[in-house]
């Protein structure tokens, strides 16, 4: 039950959201659309023969001016932190039937119909998105609730997840809590009822019927960013997989194909969870337990958690990583303190943030000019990084640059000097 938002959105708000019931007044907001009918005569010919029937009416109904909606956005009124109206807009047969609703400005909903999932949908279908991966299943698990268990053994990059939205909604803290409530309301209840169903299946923080659907969000939301904005998403499968504080699986969110994507990061076993890391695992023991407890509301017990031994492994990472970051002549940078800051993530159990030590691998071993070595730490870091955060930050340039050839890298033979 992974929640990404910053809590005040829902907790700033939700104080005065018995007030607000009593004083709803959107109504006058609402945007709909007359559907469009019109009628036609037909003229038929065969055989030469002409036919007239002209006294059958026909009446077609037009392409609704809305589409590719299937219903007609409903509307804010202009909101000032947005600078735009935010409209439900839903299209229920996106992705073989499971549907997926935005609560965005036409802007972005205008932007998100020219994404591969909207002008090919066969993309997400091609890849397997959506569909039921096999390899995991919903487990009751004692004192956890519901959790993701491995269906069969899975090994280093092996997909666990990959699903779209059902819902996104811009992130914005202007409308009061029951104004959002209904749009939210609107949006999931658009939807196809399997997909509407497993959203309000999901698990809630406080547990407040009157806020049923942002407390939904507040307990499952990963934030992604839809035309260059956070929006709040709820992929109803993937969150049901449990925080770990040493995680055996890595997600990242594909912007253009509007997919969040798991994939182990080490060998998982039959009938093991699968876990993801709410909290950045670097964090020390008392930020990661404050930002769960506070953000996530539950006490993390696992043991990176409660053992703060982790706090003096985390030091040796950052003083290790200093080292290799020195590029001056006094630097006690090298490959072997590279193996060592490795191994240190291994131990931690944080394989799936290793894409920052096997980056500072690569450069340590080009430095010595060990090409071989650097290429392969490259393509190490490059691959953790696709699974982490995807193809295209600036890390992945870097490190796809330094595979094309590692003497053309700034960094070679840099401590040799
Ligand atoms: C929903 O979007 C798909 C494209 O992904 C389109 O083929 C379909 O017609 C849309 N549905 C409606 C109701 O317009």
């Amino acid at each position: 039950m992974p929640s990404f938002v910053a809590s005040s959105l829902f907790t700033a708000s939700l104080g005065i959201w018995v007030q607000a019931a009593s004083s709803l007044s959107i109504s006058s907001s609402q945007c709909w659309h007359e559907y469009p009918f019109s009628t036609v005569n037909l003229q038929s010919s065969r055989d030469g023969n002409t036919y007239n029937i002209d006294h059958i009416q026909v009446t077609t109904v037009n392409p609704p001016s809305y589409a590719p909606w299937s219903y007609p956005p409903i509307c804010t009124s202009i909101l000032e932190s947005v600078g735009d109206k935010l409209c439900v807009y839903t299209n229920t047969s996106f992705s073989n039937n499971r549907g997926i609703s935005l609560f965005t400005t036409p802007s972005i909903a205008a932007h998100v119909l020219t994404l591969p999932p909207f002008q090919s949908p066969s993309d997400l279908s091609d890849q397997a998105i959506n569909a039921n991966s096999g390899a995991w299943y919903l487990s009751q698990l004692p004192g956890r609730g519901l959790g993701l268990l491995a269906t069969k053994p899975m090994v280093f990059k092996d997909r666990v997840t990959a699903y779209t939205p059902v819902s996104i909604a811009y992130l914005e803290t202007e409308l009061s809590t029951m104004e959002r409530e209904k749009f939210w309301r609107i949006a999931v209840d658009q939807l196809p009822e399997k997909s509407r169903s497993m959203y309000l299946d999901l698990a809630t923080v406080y547990g407040i019927e009157q806020v049923k659907y942002q407390d939904v969000v507040k307990a499952n939301t990963f934030q992604m960013e839809v035309g260059a904005k956070n929006h709040l998403a709820i992929f109803p499968e993937t969150s049901r997989a449990n925080h770990g504080c040493a995680p055996n699986a890595q997600y990242y969110i594909d912007p253009n194909l509007l997919t969040h994507f798991v994939h182990a990061t080490r060998p998982i076993e039959k009938d093991e969870e699968i876990l993801i890391s709410y909290t950045s695992p670097l964090e020390s023991t008392a930020n990661r337990q404050d930002h769960l407890s506070h953000g996530f509301h539950f006490k993390c017990t696992c043991s990176r958690c409660t053992d703060t031994s982790s706090d003096a492994a985390l030091a040796s990472i950052q003083s290790l990583q200093k080292s290799l970051n020195d590029w001056s002549d006094s630097s006690s940078g090298s490959p072997a303190l590279a193996e060592e800051l490795l191994q240190l993530y291994r131990d931690e159990g944080l394989e799936g943030f290793m894409d920052v030590p096997y980056g500072f691998a690569a450069l340590a071993y080009n430095a010595v000019g060990d090409e071989d070595m650097a290429r392969e730490y490259a393509g190490k870091a490059l691959e953790l990084g696709l699974m982490k955060d995807g193809s295209w930050t600036i890390s992945a340039q870097i490190w796809r640059e330094m595979l094309k050839g590692p003497s053309g890298h700034w960094s070679y033979r840099m401590r040799m000097l």
